[in-house]
């Protein structure tokens, strides 16, 4: 595979915070339920930001961390699930207001919650098949997915968050990049019913996913050991899709390996899905703990079922 370079990151959160005594106003629940079952403790909820502000505000933040300007920028990626358009796209929404160039590919990536993944793995391809022209990509993973809570389903309002993280990436030949994707068509464990349809809210069977998630994330974390040649205790931080700290917990535990080796910021933003691991990848380049050499396990799971695994180098 083409390798890859992440040279920045930047995130965006709607100003809304929201605790989880907040949520008590809509359903039955409370702040010690939500923290021990699932460890999150707050999460970012829209109402003044779209979709696209969101990922503009982070793109722009990326774009200065990395020293790249637009129109350097030859393919823009939005993953998402819950984007302001169904058509034009999140992406092209990005392209216009931050003035990328005309003659580049944009579009939004529909992979749920592996979507970041899956988005880099797609870039990669383009990068090394020369369809593109200009030397950056940028990468964005962005949700709103307040449009799509029932907060009256006290099982699904308390999980989920807004925000956005964008990454800069440039095709590289020494920084390695090991990507395997993979999906099971199922569409009873969590989906959304799309636009037209009488009510668009976010139906989960919090059981299946808890099982497919622990299981594929093991996997994917065997599979980048043998795929990568490096031990998962080698590996500076896995970053796994940010859904609930009991799921990955349960990984840990299984793959006996040392809780700081996983990367977890669920706490703060909830499940962002799209965005949850590059608000991570984001998180960890601001505290400055992704020196160059950093080796990293990216793993990511979501409704499709879908999944993702990358093996990247800083
Ligand atoms: N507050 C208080 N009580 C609640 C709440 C709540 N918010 N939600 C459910 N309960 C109650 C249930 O009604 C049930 O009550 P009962 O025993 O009287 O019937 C009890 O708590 C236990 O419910 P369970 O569903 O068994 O709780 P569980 O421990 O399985 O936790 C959870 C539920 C957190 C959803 C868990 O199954 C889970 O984490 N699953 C993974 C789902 C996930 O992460 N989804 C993210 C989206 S998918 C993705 O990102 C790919």
């Amino acid at each position: 595979m083409q390798g890859i370079q992440l040279l920045g990151m930047g995130k965006s959160l709607p100003a809304r915070q929201v605790k989880n005594e907040d949520l008590t106003a809509y359903v039955d629940t409370s702040d010690e339920w939500i923290r021990t079952r699932t460890g999150i403790v707050t999460r970012y909820f829209s109402e003044q930001e779209t979709h696209a502000d969101l990922c503009v505000e982070a793109a722009k933040q990326a774009l200065t961390n990395a020293g790249v300007k637009p129109e350097q920028i030859g393919l823009c990626i939005v993953a998402t699930i819950s984007a302001d358009y169904a058509t034009p796209s999140a992406a092209c929404l990005v392209q216009t207001r931050l003035g990328l160039s005309g003659d580049i590919p944009a579009f939004d990536l529909n992979a749920a919650c592996s979507g970041f993944i899956y988005a880099l793995s797609v870039a990669s391809s383009m990068m090394g098949n020369g369809s593109t022209s200009r030397p950056y990509a940028l990468i964005i993973g962005a949700e709103q997915l307040t449009r799509m809570l029932n907060m009256q389903d006290r099982t699904t309002c308390i999980l989920f968050g807004d925000g956005a993280a964008a990454a800069v990436i440039k095709a590289s030949d020494s920084a390695r990049f090991i990507c395997r994707l993979g999906s099971q068509g199922d569409v009873s464990a969590l989906n959304t019913p799309g636009l037209m349809r009488e009510e668009q809210y976010i139906h989960m069977d919090g059981k299946a996913i808890f099982r497919f998630a622990t299981r594929i994330l093991s996997e994917g974390i065997e599979l980048l050991e043998k795929e990568s040649g490096v031990a998962a205790e080698d590996i500076d931080y896995i970053v796994c899709h940010q859904a609930n700290r009991r799921i990955i917990e349960y990984v840990q535990r299984k793959e006996k390996l040392p809780k700081e080796k996983f990367y977890i910021n669920l706490d703060h933003y909830g499940n962002t899905s799209g965005a949850s691991i590059p608000l991570a990848l984001a998180d960890l380049m601001e505290q400055k703990k992704l020196p160059s050499g950093t080796r990293l396990f990216l793993v990511g799971f979501g409704s499709g079922l879908t999944w993702g695994a990358a093996y990247i180098e800083i």
